[in-house]
């Protein structure tokens, strides 16, 4: 909702931006030609067939028009002054442009006001000689790739009155803007990643209307300056590192019409005079830490057309003051996830011309919620009112039938649903809905007022309830999209109708399914992901998934009881396939390979029995590959080009015999970092995102979500032999190694020394000897290692990292000595006189578990924004722990916080 303003202001810019092509017939100079066309030659000439043009419309590849012979105000792009004929205007966005340019070369366009090069793949720092263009007034370099920092020369320009350079890498503080440019009514910063304060001087651009700031990495407080830029109309510091109160020199800035500071970290109340913005239209502040009250005031501006401020702390009881229905206009109200307590107030139906209503997580405190609050707002379409803490059951069929009849996406998750009252129900069908999420509402049946759904539905979510019995079977004509996930269905009924289905993404996860898998799923066509894992079903897979095979992107099938061998004629266009933690057989099918999109593949923990994939390397998106566990044998004395691969997992396999030396060098994935921006966080997409069980030292831990930068390679619990490859060191991505209960020998390569991002290497019991490289004492992120049950002998390395490992890590050695071993083992062994053997091993244990999910973690705050850590730790899930540890949970509490 929020990205919507950061749109419009690349919007607002690229329609700036468009000239006139309003060409008059004049001359142009030659001399003004020449420089033209020797700046062209600085550009490979784009061919209309270049992708850039192929995959976007929009693009068009102006400098083809740029001929000698043709009078060069004619040219693409280019403007001449009437009667000079001197050239004004050049215009180069979107022309598939890429690079680097000196721009020192349109010097000789003295006239030269207007400059675009907006949308192409410019590279490279903008040049000192930015400052001979001293005469423009309009410079446009925005979404193409420049970096570094801002040239102190571009003071010079200080005619400049539009400056965009937003969606770049650029770098560094921004003064040497603010400082100099009085001029400028339009400056786009945004999606760089300047840093520092936004400096004092921001005051001096006293004719500014337009300022975008957000998505840098700027801190501190907003300025008091910013109080004499009162011609201010759209204001822009969306997810920055700000902090302080709410800026109350923003109070003066009455133009101020579009106002975002949501993802920062701003704290204190909001004015109560925040109607002093008098003609605001957007107002974004969530994602801060506001408190007490949100003002009334709010409701008083009579523009005000979109409000979010969920995401904060505020609290206290909603108020709206007296807002009448006439003067409000507001559509968007987003007030979810703060600590509003109390009734939902009745005033909120004098919104009126509401469309969308967040009031997710507002504490009710156990008391009844009115749906009939909401029948006056007849335009409410989008109602999210999720966890409410009433202890009230709310009437679904009440609800849409007789409160909230045009609504259209509704979230009642969290709150206690009865599905089963049907006498309040008249009996009208339902025309909007097209979203309904019940997750977590305590439901028993299946919500069958759906039969009355007019058109398709979009989604329906209704996982974590206890439903029971069977799936209706007049579900897969009408919805796309169902999460039928932690319930105690235990069957499908086979669909009533013949008409097609419409079911393209089906989680039936962790459910009470038994049998064999229906075959009327094979008639689900339209199937894209289906989810089964966790349920008891049994029986092979069936064949006719094959006739699913042209959609379908993700079969889930892990955790059942599944029997037989893995179908040949289901792959057509699989992204994920998990089929772990069931009884397989056979081999894997060679049919595989037609699956040119796999990505994830996992059959960890079956019977198949077959000898190593190499044909898996003609699959070149693949990714994740898991073995674990399984019957698989021979020997993987190859070279193997994983171009993609991030997480191969064959442990516990019977693989035998030497890995070539030159086993590694062909992982490009993870032997460099993928420059790549890439907007998805996790394996998987939209609906869909992979989770696996990775295995350290015979205790499980699930990523529910997996990281795209998460690497790991486990050899272990094999009978692999020899030198450990040194290609090893080329994975230089490399952050989970487990090589351990092998029968490897030898030295360990000191090229491991290279693998710098390194969190966990185990390469226990084997038959090692030499010593511990030194090298791997300056490996700053190895947290967890273990060398114990070799024949290493000599000088223990004496890097912090060592100096922090349990003494266990050592153990069973020939002749491991120095200063950190001994510091290690003096910390223990006392301990070790003093307790009971059992649970000190326990205890260290778990400790060596914990220090491993601490490395699985730990990398993440300094690559990835803050929060991902939260996510982590969200989604590791904590039964796991206790499963495995019983009662001792004191430790993990303390880990996890750190
Ligand atoms: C920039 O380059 C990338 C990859 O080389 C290409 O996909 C993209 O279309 C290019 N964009 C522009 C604006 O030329
Ligand atoms: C003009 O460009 C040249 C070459 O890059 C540079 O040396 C010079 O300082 C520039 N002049 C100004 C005023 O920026
Ligand atoms: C151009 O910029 C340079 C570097 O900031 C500065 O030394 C020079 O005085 C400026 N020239 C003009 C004409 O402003
Ligand atoms: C720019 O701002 C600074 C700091 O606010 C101030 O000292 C300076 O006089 C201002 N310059 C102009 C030209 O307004
Ligand atoms: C901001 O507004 C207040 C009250 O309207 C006024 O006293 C003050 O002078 C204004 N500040 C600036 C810098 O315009
Ligand atoms: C609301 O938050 C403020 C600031 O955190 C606090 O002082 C106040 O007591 C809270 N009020 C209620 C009703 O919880
Ligand atoms: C939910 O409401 C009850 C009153 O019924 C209250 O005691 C409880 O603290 C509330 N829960 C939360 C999380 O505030
Ligand atoms: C399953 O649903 C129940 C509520 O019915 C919930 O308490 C539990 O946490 C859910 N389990 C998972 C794994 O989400
Ligand atoms: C799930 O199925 C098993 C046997 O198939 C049964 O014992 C159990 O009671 C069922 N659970 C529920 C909640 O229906």
């Amino acid at each position: 909702m929020s990205r919507l303003m950061l749109i419009t202001l690349s919007f607002l810019f690229s329609h700036i931006s468009n000239f006139g092509d309003t060409h008059a017939k004049q001359l142009c100079r030659p001399k003004q030609r020449d420089v033209l066309l020797e700046f062209k030659d600085e550009f490979e000439t784009p061919n209309s067939h270049d992708s850039c043009f192929v995959n976007n419309l929009n693009r068009h590849p102006r400098m083809k028009s740029w001929m000698y012979n043709k009078d060069c105000c004619d040219w693409d792009g280019i403007k001449c002054d009437l009667k000079s004929g001197e050239v004004i205007e050049l215009d180069l966005s979107f022309s598939c442009l890429h690079g680097h340019t000196s721009l020192f070369k349109l010097k000789n366009l003295p006239s030269l006001n207007s400059l675009s090069l907006s949308h192409n793949n410019l590279s490279g720092e903008v040049l000192f000689s930015i400052g001979n263009l001293s005469h423009l007034t309009f410079l446009d370099l925005s979404n193409n790739l420049f970096s570094g920092g801002i040239p102190l020369s571009i003071g010079n320009l200080s005619h400049l009155a539009s400056l965009d350079l937003s969606d770049n890498y650029f770098s560094g503080e921004i003064s040497s803007l603010t400082e100099n440019l009085p001029h400028l009514t339009t400056l786009g910063l945004s999606n760089n990643h300047f840093g520092g304060k936004i400096p004092f001087s921001v005051g001096n651009l006293s004719l500014l209307t337009i300022l975008g700031l957000s998505n840098n990495n700027f801190d501190g407080e907003i300025p008091s300056s910013f109080a004499s830029l009162n011609r201010l109309n759209t204001l822009m510091f969306r997810d920055n590192n700000l902090s302080g109160k709410f800026p109350t020199a923003l109070l003066n800035l009455t133009k101020l019409s579009i106002l975002g500071i949501s993802y920062n970290h701003f704290t204190g109340t909001l004015p109560a005079n925040i109607n002093s913005l008098s003609n605001l239209l957007y107002f974004d502040a969530s994602v801060n830490s506001f408190s007490g009250t949100l003002p009334a005031a709010f409701f008083a501006i009579s523009s005000l057309r979109y409000l979010d401020m969920s995401n904060n702390q505020l609290n206290g009881t909603l108020e709206f003051g007296n807002v009448s229905s006439s003067s409000n206009n507001l559509v968007s109200l987003f007030l979810g996830n703060n600590n509003f307590r109390g009734p939902i107030p009745v005033s909120i139906s004098k919104l009126a011309n509401l469309v969308i209503l967040n009031i997710s997580n507002y504490n009710v405190q156990g008391g009844p919620v009115d749906f009939s609050i909401f029948s006056p707002i007849k335009g409410l379409t989008q109602l999210y009112i999720s966890h409410l803490n009433t202890t009230t059951t709310i009437d679904l069929n009440a609800v849409l039938s007789l409160h909230l009849k045009s609504i259209s996406i509704l979230d009642l998750s969290g709150n206690h649903v009865s599905t089963t009252n049907k006498s309040s129900v008249a009996n009208q069908p339902l025309q909007r809905l097209s979203s309904l999420s019940l997750s977590d509402c305590g439901i028993t049946e299946f919500p069958d007022i759906l039969t009355r759904l007019e058109n398709r539905m979009t989604e329906l979510h209704i996982p974590n309830n206890k439903i029971k019995g069977q799936v209706p079977g007049w579900l897969w004509t009408l919805i796309r999209y169902v999460n039928l996930s932690n319930n105690t269905f235990n069957g499908f009924e086979t669909p009533t109708t013949k008409s097609p289905s419409s079911v393209t993404y089906l989680f039936a996860s962790d459910n009470n399914f038994t049998g064999e898998i229906p075959s009327f799923i094979c008639t689900l066509d339209s199937l894209d992901t289906l989810d089964l894992s966790n349920n008891n079903f049994n029986g092979p897979i069936p064949r006719c998934i094959g006739n699913l095979k042209s959609n379908l992107s993700r079969l889930i099938l892990r955790q059942n009881r599944l029997s037989g061998s893995l179908p040949e004629n289901i792959y057509g266009n699989l992204i994920s396939l998990d089929v772990g933690n069931n009884q397989l057989v056979g081999k894997l099918p060679r049919s595989l390979i037609h699956s040119s999109t796999l990505e994830v593949l996992n059959v960890e923990s079956n019977m198949i029995n077959d000898s190593f994939p190499f044909w898996l390397t003609s699959l070149q998106n693949l990714q994740i590959l898991v073995l674990r566990s399984n019957a698989f044998h021979g020997s993987i004395q190859q070279q193997t080009r994983f171009a993609k691969l991030r997480i191969m997992d064959i442990s516990r396999n019977n693989f035998s015999g030497t890995l070539p030396s030159v086993f590694f060098s062909s992982w490009t994935a993870m032997s460099t970092l993928d420059e790549e921006q890439d907007e998805e966080m996790y394996m998987g997409s939209g609906y869909y995102h992979d989770s696996m069980v990775l295995m350290n030292k015979g205790v499980a831990m699930e990523l529910v979500r997996i990281l795209k930068i998460y690497t790991a390679v486990d050899f272990s619990g094999n009978k692999l032999e020899g030198e450990i490859p040194n290609s090893i060191g080329l994975l230089k991505e490399l952050r989970v190694l487990n090589l351990s209960s092998n029968a490897f020998s030898r030295r360990i390569p000191p090229s491991l020394g290279d693998l710098k991002a390194l969190e966990s290497l185990d390469v226990s019991r084997n038959k090692l000897s030499g010593g511990i490289p030194q090298e791997l004492g300056s490996l700053s992120y190895l947290s967890h290692m273990n060398f114990s049950h070799n024949h290493l002998a000599g000088l223990v390395p004496g890097g912090t990292q060592f100096r922090t490992q349990g003494c266990s890590s050592f153990d069973d050695n020939d002749g491991l000595f120095g200063p950190a071993l001994d510091e290690v083992c003096r910390r223990t062994n006392p301990e070790r006189d003093e307790t009971p053997l059992e649970p000190e091993r326990e205890g260290e244990h778990e400790e060596e578990v914990l220090s491993w999910v601490a490395a699985g973690v730990g990398f993440v705050p300094g690559i990835i924004f803050g929060f991902t850590i939260g996510c982590m730790l969200i989604s590791y899930r904590p039964e796991w722990f206790v499963n495995i540890f019983g009662p001792s949970r004191r430790r993990r509490a303390s880990t996890t916080a750190r």
